[in-house]
Protein backbone atom coordinates (compact mmCIF):
# COMPACT_ATOMS: atom_id res chain seq x y z
CA UNK A 1 0.00 0.00 0.00
CA UNK A 2 1.88 3.10 -1.52
CA UNK A 3 0.15 6.60 0.18
CA UNK A 4 -0.05 9.16 -2.37
CA UNK A 5 1.90 12.20 -0.94
CA UNK A 6 0.43 15.81 -0.89
CA UNK A 7 2.77 16.66 -4.15
CA UNK A 8 0.79 13.88 -6.11
CA UNK A 9 3.79 11.93 -6.16
CA UNK A 10 3.64 8.45 -4.44
CA UNK A 11 5.96 8.11 -2.05
CA UNK A 12 6.80 5.29 0.76
CA UNK A 13 8.68 5.89 4.40
CA UNK A 14 12.22 5.73 4.61
CA UNK A 15 12.95 4.12 7.45
CA UNK A 16 16.81 4.31 7.92
CA UNK A 17 16.52 7.99 7.51
CA UNK A 18 13.78 7.86 10.25
CA UNK A 19 16.14 5.52 12.25
CA UNK A 20 18.97 8.02 12.01
CA UNK A 21 16.77 10.56 14.30
CA UNK A 22 16.57 8.18 17.42
CA UNK A 23 19.90 7.87 19.19
CA UNK A 24 18.84 4.60 20.66
CA UNK A 25 19.85 3.16 17.12
CA UNK A 26 23.26 4.05 17.79
CA UNK A 27 22.92 3.32 20.92
CA UNK A 28 25.85 0.58 21.86
CA UNK A 29 24.05 -0.41 25.29
CA UNK A 30 21.01 -0.87 22.82
CA UNK A 31 23.12 -2.84 20.00
CA UNK A 32 20.99 -5.87 18.73
CA UNK A 33 17.68 -5.43 20.83
CA UNK A 34 14.19 -5.57 19.04
CA UNK A 35 11.99 -3.13 20.39
CA UNK A 36 8.82 -4.29 20.66
CA UNK A 37 7.31 -2.08 23.66
CA UNK A 38 6.40 0.92 21.93
CA UNK A 39 2.79 1.00 23.34
CA UNK A 40 4.29 1.48 26.75
CA UNK A 41 6.71 3.97 25.64
CA UNK A 42 8.31 4.97 22.74
CA UNK A 43 11.98 5.85 21.98
CA UNK A 44 12.76 9.41 21.93
CA UNK A 45 14.01 11.59 19.01
CA UNK A 46 17.36 13.24 18.77
CA UNK A 47 15.50 16.60 18.58
CA UNK A 48 13.80 16.17 22.35
CA UNK A 49 16.60 14.86 24.06
CA UNK A 50 18.77 17.87 22.47
CA UNK A 51 16.50 20.27 23.47
CA UNK A 52 15.72 18.62 26.91
CA UNK A 53 19.98 19.35 27.40
CA UNK A 54 20.07 22.70 25.51
CA UNK A 55 16.60 23.42 28.13
CA UNK A 56 19.15 22.20 31.14
CA UNK A 57 22.10 23.53 30.21
CA UNK A 58 20.72 26.99 29.02
CA UNK A 59 17.38 28.28 30.53
CA UNK A 60 17.20 26.45 33.54
CA UNK A 61 15.83 29.29 35.19
CA UNK A 62 12.30 30.55 36.12
CA UNK A 63 10.63 31.42 32.90
CA UNK A 64 8.97 34.40 31.87
CA UNK A 65 10.78 36.77 33.37
CA UNK A 66 12.19 39.85 31.99
CA UNK A 67 15.71 38.62 31.53
CA UNK A 68 17.23 37.26 28.68
CA UNK A 69 17.67 33.17 29.40
CA UNK A 70 14.19 33.61 31.43
CA UNK A 71 12.30 34.84 28.71
CA UNK A 72 13.44 32.58 26.14
CA UNK A 73 12.47 29.75 28.36
CA UNK A 74 9.38 30.65 28.43
CA UNK A 75 9.03 31.86 24.72
CA UNK A 76 9.68 27.97 24.03
CA UNK A 77 7.39 26.99 26.33
CA UNK A 78 5.05 28.85 24.53
CA UNK A 79 5.91 27.84 20.65
CA UNK A 80 5.32 24.33 21.65
CA UNK A 81 1.72 25.31 22.54
CA UNK A 82 1.18 27.14 19.33
CA UNK A 83 3.24 24.58 16.90
CA UNK A 84 1.13 21.71 18.89
CA UNK A 85 -2.18 23.26 18.11
CA UNK A 86 -1.40 24.22 14.30
CA UNK A 87 0.16 20.93 14.07
CA UNK A 88 -3.57 19.47 15.08
CA UNK A 89 -5.63 21.77 13.37
CA UNK A 90 -6.75 23.79 16.65
CA UNK A 91 -5.96 26.84 18.59
CA UNK A 92 -3.28 27.16 21.21
CA UNK A 93 -5.71 28.33 24.25
CA UNK A 94 -6.78 24.40 23.41
CA UNK A 95 -4.21 23.02 24.23
CA UNK A 96 -2.43 22.22 27.91
CA UNK A 97 0.45 20.37 28.85
CA UNK A 98 0.16 18.08 32.27
CA UNK A 99 2.21 15.56 33.81
CA UNK A 100 0.36 12.60 32.08
CA UNK A 101 -2.86 11.47 30.64
CA UNK A 102 -4.07 9.77 33.55
CA UNK A 103 -3.20 12.67 36.02
CA UNK A 104 -5.26 14.51 33.09
CA UNK A 105 -8.26 12.42 33.05
CA UNK A 106 -8.69 12.61 36.77
CA UNK A 107 -8.54 16.77 37.25
CA UNK A 108 -10.94 16.45 33.79
CA UNK A 109 -13.25 14.46 36.10
CA UNK A 110 -13.39 16.95 38.90
CA UNK A 111 -13.66 20.01 36.21
CA UNK A 112 -16.45 18.67 34.45
CA UNK A 113 -18.35 17.06 38.25
CA UNK A 114 -18.18 20.81 38.80
CA UNK A 115 -20.91 21.35 36.70
CA UNK A 116 -23.14 18.41 37.16
CA UNK A 117 -26.22 17.49 39.58
CA UNK A 118 -26.97 14.35 41.35
CA UNK A 119 -28.79 11.62 38.70
CA UNK A 120 -26.41 12.99 35.95
CA UNK A 121 -25.27 10.10 33.86
CA UNK A 122 -21.63 9.52 32.22
CA UNK A 123 -21.15 6.51 30.18
CA UNK A 124 -17.46 4.88 30.46
CA UNK A 125 -16.44 1.62 28.30
CA UNK A 126 -14.53 -1.52 29.57
CA UNK A 127 -12.15 -1.56 26.55
CA UNK A 128 -10.09 1.67 27.64
CA UNK A 129 -7.10 2.01 29.57
CA UNK A 130 -8.04 2.12 33.17
CA UNK A 131 -6.79 6.40 32.92
CA UNK A 132 -10.22 7.13 30.85
CA UNK A 133 -12.60 4.56 32.94
CA UNK A 134 -11.49 5.19 36.85
CA UNK A 135 -11.51 8.58 37.33
CA UNK A 136 -14.87 8.60 35.40
CA UNK A 137 -16.06 6.01 37.54
CA UNK A 138 -15.58 7.41 40.96
CA UNK A 139 -17.95 10.01 40.04
CA UNK A 140 -20.48 7.16 40.90
CA UNK A 141 -19.60 8.20 44.66
CA UNK A 142 -20.81 11.62 44.14
CA UNK A 143 -24.21 10.49 42.99
CA UNK A 144 -23.20 10.99 39.35
CA UNK A 145 -24.63 7.72 37.39
CA UNK A 146 -22.10 5.78 35.23
CA UNK A 147 -23.13 3.35 32.90
CA UNK A 148 -20.80 1.04 30.65
CA UNK A 149 -20.65 0.70 27.00
CA UNK A 150 -19.24 -3.13 26.88
CA UNK A 151 -17.58 -4.09 24.02
CA UNK A 152 -18.06 -7.75 22.37
CA UNK A 153 -16.97 -10.24 24.19
CA UNK A 154 -15.16 -12.41 21.26
CA UNK A 155 -13.61 -9.66 18.78
CA UNK A 156 -12.99 -6.89 21.77
CA UNK A 157 -14.68 -4.29 19.87
CA UNK A 158 -17.31 -1.16 20.51
CA UNK A 159 -20.28 -1.34 18.73
CA UNK A 160 -21.71 1.89 18.30
CA UNK A 161 -25.65 0.74 18.28
CA UNK A 162 -24.42 -0.57 21.82
CA UNK A 163 -24.11 3.02 22.77
CA UNK A 164 -26.95 4.53 21.43
CA UNK A 165 -29.05 2.32 23.66
CA UNK A 166 -27.19 3.95 26.67
CA UNK A 167 -27.59 7.38 25.62
CA UNK A 168 -30.58 9.90 27.13
CA UNK A 169 -31.64 13.27 28.40
CA UNK A 170 -29.12 13.14 31.57
CA UNK A 171 -26.35 11.95 29.84
CA UNK A 172 -23.53 14.40 30.58
CA UNK A 173 -20.42 12.59 29.21
CA UNK A 174 -19.13 9.92 27.27
CA UNK A 175 -15.50 8.40 27.78
CA UNK A 176 -13.96 6.29 25.29
CA UNK A 177 -10.36 5.54 23.27
CA UNK A 178 -9.35 6.22 20.00
CA UNK A 179 -7.85 2.66 20.04
CA UNK A 180 -7.49 0.89 23.20
CA UNK A 181 -4.09 -0.52 23.92
CA UNK A 182 -5.32 -4.24 23.82
CA UNK A 183 -7.78 -4.64 21.11
CA UNK A 184 -5.57 -1.71 18.61
CA UNK A 185 -8.49 -1.39 16.00
CA UNK A 186 -9.35 2.37 16.06
CA UNK A 187 -12.89 3.50 17.43
CA UNK A 188 -15.00 5.69 14.88
CA UNK A 189 -14.66 8.59 16.19
CA UNK A 190 -17.00 11.06 14.43
CA UNK A 191 -19.67 8.59 14.34
CA UNK A 192 -19.59 8.23 18.27
CA UNK A 193 -19.01 11.99 18.78
CA UNK A 194 -22.49 12.54 16.17
CA UNK A 195 -24.25 10.34 18.76
CA UNK A 196 -22.79 11.39 21.33
CA UNK A 197 -23.55 15.39 20.41
CA UNK A 198 -27.00 14.74 19.05
CA UNK A 199 -27.64 13.37 23.20
CA UNK A 200 -26.65 16.70 24.28
CA UNK A 201 -23.36 15.53 25.90
CA UNK A 202 -19.58 15.76 25.61
CA UNK A 203 -17.17 13.24 23.92
CA UNK A 204 -13.86 12.63 25.50
CA UNK A 205 -11.49 10.76 23.70
CA UNK A 206 -8.03 8.59 25.14
CA UNK A 207 -5.89 8.51 21.90
CA UNK A 208 -2.99 7.55 23.85
CA UNK A 209 -2.54 4.30 21.77
CA UNK A 210 -3.33 6.00 18.56
CA UNK A 211 -0.99 9.17 18.76
CA UNK A 212 2.26 7.53 17.90
CA UNK A 213 0.87 5.67 14.31
CA UNK A 214 -0.91 8.77 13.32
CA UNK A 215 -1.84 12.10 14.77
CA UNK A 216 -5.79 13.79 14.08
CA UNK A 217 -7.29 16.66 12.93
CA UNK A 218 -8.61 17.78 16.45
CA UNK A 219 -11.06 20.34 14.35
CA UNK A 220 -12.41 17.73 12.45
CA UNK A 221 -12.69 14.34 14.58
CA UNK A 222 -15.31 15.62 16.68
CA UNK A 223 -13.97 14.67 20.25
CA UNK A 224 -14.81 17.53 22.86
CA UNK A 225 -11.62 16.39 24.69
CA UNK A 226 -8.98 14.58 23.34
CA UNK A 227 -5.40 13.23 25.05
CA UNK A 228 -2.43 11.69 24.84
CA UNK A 229 0.83 11.07 26.11
CA UNK A 230 3.90 12.80 24.57
CA UNK A 231 6.29 9.86 25.69
CA UNK A 232 4.56 7.72 23.49
CA UNK A 233 4.72 10.04 20.60
CA UNK A 234 8.50 10.17 20.45
CA UNK A 235 8.95 13.24 22.92
CA UNK A 236 9.02 13.87 26.79
CA UNK A 237 7.05 12.71 29.81
CA UNK A 238 4.00 14.88 29.21
CA UNK A 239 0.61 14.49 28.73
CA UNK A 240 -0.72 16.33 26.11
CA UNK A 241 -4.74 17.93 26.80
CA UNK A 242 -7.06 19.33 24.07
CA UNK A 243 -10.13 20.95 25.10
CA UNK A 244 -12.50 22.27 22.65
CA UNK A 245 -12.88 26.35 23.32
CA UNK A 246 -16.69 26.31 24.30
CA UNK A 247 -16.43 22.90 26.25
CA UNK A 248 -13.45 24.39 28.07
CA UNK A 249 -15.13 27.27 29.01
CA UNK A 250 -17.93 25.40 31.05
CA UNK A 251 -15.31 23.91 32.75
CA UNK A 252 -14.61 24.77 36.37
CA UNK A 253 -10.94 25.82 37.16
CA UNK A 254 -9.00 23.15 38.90
CA UNK A 255 -5.80 25.61 39.44
CA UNK A 256 -5.09 28.62 41.77
CA UNK A 257 -7.72 30.93 41.92
CA UNK A 258 -5.98 33.49 40.15
CA UNK A 259 -5.17 31.07 37.17
CA UNK A 260 -8.54 30.54 35.94
CA UNK A 261 -8.44 33.04 33.10
CA UNK A 262 -5.30 31.16 31.98
CA UNK A 263 -6.40 28.42 29.32
CA UNK A 264 -2.52 26.99 29.99
CA UNK A 265 -2.76 26.33 33.36
CA UNK A 266 -6.90 25.97 34.69
CA UNK A 267 -7.00 22.34 33.85
CA UNK A 268 -3.47 22.09 35.22
CA UNK A 269 -3.29 21.83 38.98
CA UNK A 270 0.81 21.26 38.83
CA UNK A 271 3.11 23.46 38.09
CA UNK A 272 4.75 22.62 34.69
CA UNK A 273 7.54 20.82 33.77
CA UNK A 274 8.96 23.94 31.90
CA UNK A 275 11.80 22.01 30.11
CA UNK A 276 9.51 19.02 29.04
CA UNK A 277 7.16 21.27 27.84
CA UNK A 278 10.01 23.01 25.94
CA UNK A 279 11.27 19.84 24.46
CA UNK A 280 7.84 19.23 22.93
CA UNK A 281 8.85 21.02 20.09
CA UNK A 282 11.55 18.33 19.42
CA UNK A 283 8.58 16.23 18.39
CA UNK A 284 7.20 18.72 15.68
CA UNK A 285 10.71 18.99 14.55
CA UNK A 286 11.31 15.44 13.93
CA UNK A 287 7.62 14.87 12.12
CA UNK A 288 8.89 18.10 10.07
CA UNK A 289 12.01 16.70 9.28
CA UNK A 290 10.19 13.51 8.19
CA UNK A 291 7.66 15.85 5.83
CA UNK A 292 11.16 17.93 4.35
CA UNK A 293 12.71 14.54 3.71
CA UNK A 294 10.19 13.19 1.73
CA UNK A 295 7.67 16.02 0.30
CA UNK A 296 9.27 18.93 -2.03
CA UNK A 297 6.01 20.76 -1.72
CA UNK A 298 5.74 23.18 1.08
CA UNK A 299 2.20 22.61 2.91
CA UNK A 300 0.91 24.07 6.51
CA UNK A 301 1.28 22.46 9.59
CA UNK A 302 -1.75 20.09 9.49
CA UNK A 303 -1.67 19.38 5.91
CA UNK A 304 2.18 17.89 7.21
CA UNK A 305 0.77 16.33 9.93
CA UNK A 306 -1.80 14.38 7.38
CA UNK A 307 0.64 13.35 5.22
CA UNK A 308 3.76 12.17 7.43
CA UNK A 309 0.83 10.28 9.52
CA UNK A 310 0.05 8.40 6.59
CA UNK A 311 3.53 7.79 5.56
CA UNK A 312 3.85 6.25 9.11
CA UNK A 313 0.35 4.14 8.80
CA UNK A 314 1.23 2.74 5.44
CA UNK A 315 5.19 1.62 6.85
CA UNK A 316 3.27 0.33 9.81
CA UNK A 317 0.75 -1.97 8.15
CA UNK A 318 3.38 -3.29 5.79
CA UNK A 319 5.21 -4.44 8.78
CA UNK A 320 2.46 -5.43 11.15
CA UNK A 321 0.71 -8.12 8.22
CA UNK A 322 3.60 -10.85 8.30
CA UNK A 323 3.77 -11.27 12.15
CA UNK A 324 -0.49 -11.28 11.89
CA UNK A 325 -0.18 -14.04 9.35
CA UNK A 326 2.42 -15.99 11.32
CA UNK A 327 -0.07 -15.70 14.51
CA UNK A 328 -2.95 -17.07 12.20
CA UNK A 329 -0.75 -20.25 11.25
CA UNK A 330 -0.23 -20.78 15.01
CA UNK A 331 -3.36 -20.61 16.01
CA UNK A 332 -2.44 -18.44 18.98
CA UNK A 333 -5.30 -15.86 19.97
CA UNK A 334 -4.75 -12.77 18.83
CA UNK A 335 -7.16 -10.24 20.98
CA UNK A 336 -8.63 -7.81 18.77
CA UNK A 337 -8.57 -8.02 14.51
CA UNK A 338 -6.05 -9.74 12.72
CA UNK A 339 -6.50 -7.79 9.84
CA UNK A 340 -3.96 -5.35 9.02
CA UNK A 341 -6.16 -2.88 7.91
CA UNK A 342 -8.27 -2.63 11.18
CA UNK A 343 -5.61 -3.19 13.23
CA UNK A 344 -2.38 -0.65 14.65
CA UNK A 345 0.63 -2.72 14.80
CA UNK A 346 0.36 -3.51 18.80
CA UNK A 347 -0.58 -7.49 18.94
CA UNK A 348 -1.72 -8.56 22.22
CA UNK A 349 -1.99 -12.25 22.80
CA UNK A 350 -2.85 -14.99 24.80
CA UNK A 351 -0.17 -17.69 24.69
CA UNK A 352 -1.25 -21.24 25.73
CA UNK A 353 1.98 -20.52 28.19
CA UNK A 354 2.53 -17.62 30.56
CA UNK A 355 3.14 -14.11 29.26
CA UNK A 356 5.82 -13.54 31.64
CA UNK A 357 7.73 -16.83 31.08
CA UNK A 358 7.07 -15.91 26.93
CA UNK A 359 8.59 -12.43 27.62
CA UNK A 360 11.44 -13.24 29.83
CA UNK A 361 12.38 -16.42 26.35
CA UNK A 362 11.85 -13.54 23.89
CA UNK A 363 14.14 -11.05 26.00
CA UNK A 364 16.46 -13.97 26.09
CA UNK A 365 16.62 -13.65 22.01
CA UNK A 366 16.89 -9.75 22.59
CA UNK A 367 13.31 -8.89 21.90
CA UNK A 368 11.76 -6.84 24.34
CA UNK A 369 8.07 -7.60 24.48
CA UNK A 370 5.59 -6.83 27.42
CA UNK A 371 3.42 -9.25 29.04
CA UNK A 372 0.96 -7.36 31.55
CA UNK A 373 -2.72 -6.33 31.84
CA UNK A 374 -0.97 -3.05 30.22
CA UNK A 375 -3.76 -1.33 33.13
CA UNK A 376 -6.69 -2.33 30.88
CA UNK A 377 -7.64 -5.67 33.02
CA UNK A 378 -11.37 -4.79 32.38
CA UNK A 379 -11.60 -5.72 28.46
CA UNK A 380 -9.20 -8.36 29.23
CA UNK A 381 -11.67 -9.69 31.38
CA UNK A 382 -13.98 -9.52 29.11
CA UNK A 383 -12.65 -11.69 26.47
CA UNK A 384 -12.32 -14.44 29.10
CA UNK A 385 -8.62 -13.72 29.83
CA UNK A 386 -7.56 -14.05 33.48
CA UNK A 387 -5.88 -10.08 33.26
CA UNK A 388 -3.55 -11.39 36.58
CA UNK A 389 -1.91 -13.47 33.99
CA UNK A 390 -2.10 -10.87 31.34
CA UNK A 391 -1.34 -11.28 27.91
CA UNK A 392 2.18 -10.61 25.52
CA UNK A 393 1.81 -7.41 24.18
CA UNK A 394 3.77 -6.74 20.70
CA UNK A 395 3.86 -3.30 19.93
CA UNK A 396 5.61 -0.86 17.14
CA UNK A 397 5.76 1.90 15.37
CA UNK A 398 7.36 3.17 11.96
CA UNK A 399 10.88 3.37 12.88
CA UNK A 400 10.58 -0.66 13.13
CA UNK A 401 12.41 -2.47 10.36
CA UNK A 402 11.23 -5.63 8.52
CA UNK A 403 14.39 -7.06 9.63
CA UNK A 404 13.33 -6.71 13.44
CA UNK A 405 9.40 -8.14 12.39
CA UNK A 406 11.89 -10.79 10.59
CA UNK A 407 13.91 -11.28 14.08
CA UNK A 408 10.71 -11.25 16.22
CA UNK A 409 8.88 -14.13 14.33
CA UNK A 410 11.71 -16.14 14.42
CA UNK A 411 12.02 -15.73 18.02
CA UNK A 412 8.36 -16.43 18.48
CA UNK A 413 8.64 -19.63 16.55
CA UNK A 414 11.24 -20.70 18.91
CA UNK A 415 9.71 -19.57 21.68
CA UNK A 416 5.38 -20.44 21.29
C1 LIG B 1 -4.34 3.80 26.05
C2 LIG B 1 -3.69 4.47 27.23
N1 LIG B 1 -4.35 5.46 27.85
C3 LIG B 1 -3.82 6.10 28.90
C4 LIG B 1 -2.58 5.78 29.37
C5 LIG B 1 -2.03 6.53 30.53
O1 LIG B 1 -1.09 7.46 30.10
P1 LIG B 1 -0.08 8.14 31.12
O2 LIG B 1 0.98 7.13 31.39
O3 LIG B 1 0.42 9.34 30.39
O4 LIG B 1 -0.84 8.48 32.34
C6 LIG B 1 -1.85 4.76 28.76
C7 LIG B 1 -0.54 4.37 29.28
O5 LIG B 1 0.00 3.33 28.98
C8 LIG B 1 -2.43 4.08 27.66
O6 LIG B 1 -1.79 3.09 27.03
Amino acid sequence: MLPIGAGGFMTTLDVSFVRDQFPAFSEPSLEGWRFFENAGGSYACGRVIDRLHRYYRETKVQPYGEAGPSRRAGEEMDLARRRWAEYLNVTPDEIQFGPSTSQNTYVLAQAFRAGWSEGDELVVTNQDHEANIGAWRRLDRTGIVVKEWSANPESGELDPEDLAALLGPKTRLVACCHASNVVASPNPIPRIAKMVHDAGAKLVVDGVAYAPHALPDLATLGADVYLFSLYKVYGPHQGLLFVQRETGSQLANQSHYFNDRETAKRLIPAGPDHAQVSAANGVIDYLDAIDAHHFSTSAAPSERRARVSSLMRAAERERVAPLLDFLKDRKVRVLGPTDPDHRLPTVAIDPDQSPVAVSEALAENKVMAGASDFYAPRIIEAMGVDSKRGVLRLSFVHYTTEDDVRALIDALDRVL
